[in-house]
């Protein structure tokens, strides 16, 4: 696992786009405290999920309004067709800590991001 950045940096129902990483991961934190971390990518187009708004374990892309599940990585309804890649995390100690997950090299999943 690495360390990403320290929980009092993610404010409650935000996200904070994590850049060291790559691609970039978002981590959210929500009301219930829970903590995850998702692509900071949106698979439609490129747009940062952690700018996006959160609600009931979902995050909204701020460009088009498609939803991801925080716990999944699910897309609700298009235009994005594609999930995102969600990671394991650990907070120990006020600190954040994720294990990147490995590409879905399946082959419905090679999402270029779309075009349109
Ligand atoms: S860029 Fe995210 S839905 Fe279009």
């Amino acid at each position: 696992m690495q360390h990403v950045c320290a929980l009092a940096d993610v404010p409650a129902d935000e996200g904070l786009r994590i850049a060291s990483v790559t691609p970039p991961i978002a981590v959210f934190r929500t009301e219930d405290g829970e903590v995850f971390a998702l692509d900071d990518t949106c698979t439609h187009q490129d747009a940062s999920l952690a700018d996006g708004w959160v609600e009931d374990c979902w995050v909204e892309c701020p460009l088009h309004g498609s939803r991801f599940h925080l716990r999944t990585g699910a897309v609700d309804a298009p235009p994005a067709k594609l999930p995102v890649r969600t990671h394991r995390v650990e907070v120990r100690d006020g600190e954040v800590w994720v294990a990147l997950s490995l590409p879905d090299l399946r082959p419905d999943l090679q999402g270029v991001p779309d075009e349109h």
